[in-house]
Parts: C-alpha cells; sequence; structure tokens
C-alpha cells in the first residue's frame, strides 16, 4: 500500500492537479487548505470524492499543526505559497510570512517527522531577466520582486537544511504554467478569459518572452522528482526549453478562437521598470537526463485543452469578471 503524503497549497492551480495525479497513483493523500471561514476548498472542488484524500484547513505559519499533519508522512510536496507579483509589491511581509517562515516550518516538521522526501517548489522568477539562454540551474538569482525574494529565501533555506542536518529535499523549479482552474491573474487565463467576452483586451507588458509548461507535464515531473534519488536540496528545472512573447500568444489564442483582437495596455498592469523580468528562457537538460522527464504537450495542444476548460459554462462562470485583479 503507497503511504501517506502531505501536499501543501492543495486547493491551489499546480496543487489540485497534483493531488489529482497522486490519487491516481493511489496515494493516501492529506492536503492542507489554507483556513477560511467559509470551509471553502477551493479547487479541490473540481476533484471527485476519493477515501485516499484527507482535507485539513490550517495555515504553513502555524508550526504546531504541520508539524501534526506531516506526522507519518513519507513525503512532502510543499506548494504553498503566496505567488501574485503584483500583491508582493503592496504587501512584500505577507511573503516573508507565508513563503519564507510557511517553508521553514515544513523543513522543521519534515526534519523532526523524519520525512523520507521533501520537494519544496521554486520558481523561474528567482533567476530574474535572463543573463544567458537557455537558463540552466546555476544561472545567477536576482530577486527582481519581493516574491521572487521570498523564494529564493526559501531556497536557501532548503539548502542550508540539507548541508545542516542532511534533510532528503529537492528543489523543482518551475517556469510558468497554464492549463484549466489557473487564475485570471496569470497572462494565459487572462487573454482567453478577456477574449472570450471583449475583442478588447487590456494588458501590461506584451514585449515579455515566458517558457511555458502544461501543468499535467509539471505534476509529472514533481511526482517524478519524488521518487528519484536525489536529495542535497538538488535543483531541477521543470520547463519546455523554448520561449514566446506575450504579444505572439495574443496573436496565437485569437486565431484559436477565431476573433480579431485589439490590445490596450494599461499602465497599472505593467511592472516597474526594474522590476520586469523580460525573458525566461530555461533548460530542461539535466531533469532529461537524470529523470527523463520531458515536456508531452506541445504549447498549441495546451493551449486547446485550456481554451476548451475555460469555455464550459461551468467553469467561466468561476471567473465573472475580467477587470484587473492583484
Ligand atoms: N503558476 C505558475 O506558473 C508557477 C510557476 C513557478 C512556480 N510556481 C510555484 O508553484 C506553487 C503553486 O503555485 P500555483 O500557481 O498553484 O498558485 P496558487 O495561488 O493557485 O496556489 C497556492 C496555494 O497556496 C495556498 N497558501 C498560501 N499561503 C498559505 C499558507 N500560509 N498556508 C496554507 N496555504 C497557503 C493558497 O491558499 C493557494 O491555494 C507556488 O509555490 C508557486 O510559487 C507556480
Amino acid at each position: 500500500m503507497k503511504k501517506k503524503v502531505l501536499v501543501t497549497g492543495s486547493e491551489g492551480f499546480i496543487g489540485s492537479h497534483l493531488v489529482e495525479g497522486l490519487l491516481r497513483k493511489k496515494y493516501n493523500v492529506t492536503a492542507l487548505v489554507l483556513y477560511n471561514s467559509f470551509s471553502d476548498i477551493g479547487w479541490l472542488k473540481n476533484i471527485k470524492k476519493n477515501k485516499k484524500l484527507k482535507i485539513v484547513f490550517g495555515d504553513l505559519t502555524s508550526f504546531d499543526l504541520i508539524k501534526n499533519i506531516s506526522r507519518n508522512c513519507e513525503k512532502i510536496f510543499h506548494l504553498g505559497a503566496q505567488i501574485s507579483i503584483p500583491y508582493s509589491y503592496k504587501s512584500p511581509d505577507a511573503f516573508l510570512n507565508n513563503n519564507v517562515k510557511g517553508t521553514i516550518n515544513i523543513l522543521q516538521a519534515a526534519k523532526i517527522n523524519k520525512v523520507k522526501k521533501v520537494i519544496v517548489t521554486s520558481t523561474s522568477e528567482v533567476y530574474g531577466s535572463a543573463i544567458y539562454t537557455p537558463m540552466d540551474e546555476n544561472h545567477p538569482m536576482n530577486a527582481q520582486s519581493p516574491y521572487s525574494a521570498s523564494k529564493i529565501s526559501a531556497d536557501k533555506f532548503s539548502e542550508s537544511f540539507a548541508l545542516s542536518f542532511d534533510l532528503p529535499v529537492i528543489i523543482a523549479r518551475p517556469f510558468n504554467n497554464y492549463g484549466p482552474r489557473q487564475s485570471t491573474r496569470a497572462i494565459i487565463p487572462t487573454i482567453i478569459r478577456q477574449l472570450l467576452s471583449n475583442s478588447k483586451i487590456n494588458l501590461g507588458n506584451i514585449n515579455t518572452s515566458r517558457d511555458f509548461v502544461f501543468v499535467e507535464d509539471t505534476v509529472d515531473a514533481i511526482i517524478r522528482l519524488s521518487n528519484s534519488k536525489y536529495k542535497n536540496a538538488e535543483v531541477f528545472n521543470i520547463c519546455s526549453g523554448r520561449s514566446i512573447k506575450v504579444s505572439e500568444i495574443v496573436k496565437l489564442i485569437s486565431k484559436m478562437l477565431k476573433k480579431k483582437s485589439e490590445i490596450v495596455i494599461e499602465s497599472k498592469r505593467r511592472r516597474p521598470k526594474k522590476s520586469e523580468v523580460n525573458l525566461l528562457l530555461g533548460s530542461n537538460k539535466k531533469i532529461k537526463n537524470k529523470i527523463k522527464w520531458k515536456p508531452k504537450t506541445n504549447f498549441k495542444a495546451g493551449l486547446e485543452k485550456t481554451i476548451k476548460w475555460f469555455q464550459k459554462e461551468n467553469n467561466i462562470k468561476l471567473y465573472p469578471t475580467t477587470d484587473y485583479n492583484l
């Protein structure tokens, strides 16, 4: 029988897909959902009831709770974090508390409970804009936003726990993800959502380029990493090795939806100039060579799946507005 695993950020975009992936593989999943007084379980609502899924409300910043729920867990998949870069300009301390303190709590609990593998989810934002391409795991880190600074710090604490206490931790570093259930704060959902109701779409900087991976491929990479022999805070990029400009994505989605689009640039959607990450283009050589992972979904096929999901009435109604929010 597969042992128990803990997933943090389980009700979020990537976390909910990961929970589904783990249940398909017959793991017993304890899913941490950020406590709220509405008993809202986020995207876990979309997942069929399953005896192997146990939902726990709580907060990463509460050490006692994290220690209790990770007891007898074989693995921890740590995805819980504040992820909105615009919100990180307004409330950097929330990023320190949730992302840094939250990760330290996970590491401490894993150490006490002798957890066999901890996967800490990093982000390509820790690199800042590319100094060279493709960006491998040795690319310098550059904290261009408080979000990035908090994730760099979380990665470094993970490294320190591996070096100081021999904690078996791996740092999974996804580049930009896309797919069903993503928030319209992210670029692909905002383009799709706006184009489904208007031909005019409001965007920030359309000249930035990103390296996109379909969410189910990221889930596959994360699960494979958790089964691998690697530890010592070894870092693995999860990326496609290609990048595409936002303006090109707009053209592609407009064509797929058979809609003309008119782009309106809104300054409130732009990052401050020096905080803007102009180019992310990763190297997936290491993850390909060491754990035989490569993305299965090409960009167009992934976009088709994402658009189809957003077009369903039950899904689009969960995104009632095309307004900008943090
Ligand atoms: N989405 C991407 O493109 C992307 C790219 C690279 C890395 N990542 C990383 O992947 C992880 C998941 O991202 P996502 O896109 O699914 O984001 P998301 O916002 O959909 O999910 C994050 C979840 O973490 C939870 N959370 C935040 N603070 C918490 C706390 N104190 N206690 C308990 N739960 C808390 C939130 O409630 C949310 O459901 C994050 O660590 C993010 O940094 C995401």
